[in-house]
């Protein structure tokens, strides 16, 4: 499974780390740090949670 941050939709609100910091690092500023990542197994379900949280709906999950 892949997650794809839109980078430009993201505004900082940082709830996607809540649920997986491990996977949405974020930036000094708050604002999630990457752009793109392969996730792990072990990491989906907190991954998925991270981008449903978002209420800029920044976090595309891409199976
Ligand atoms: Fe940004 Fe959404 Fe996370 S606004 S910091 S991608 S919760």
């Amino acid at each position: 499974m892949k997650i794809v941050v839109d980078r430009d939709a993201c505004q900082g609100h940082g709830r996607c780390a809540v649920y997986a910091p491990e996977v949405y690092e974020l930036d000094d500023e708050g604002y999630c740090a990457i752009t793109e990542m392969l996730v792990p197994p072990a990491q989906e379900e907190d991954a998925i949670s991270g981008a449903d949280a978002c209420p800029e709906n920044a976090i595309e999950v891409i199976d």
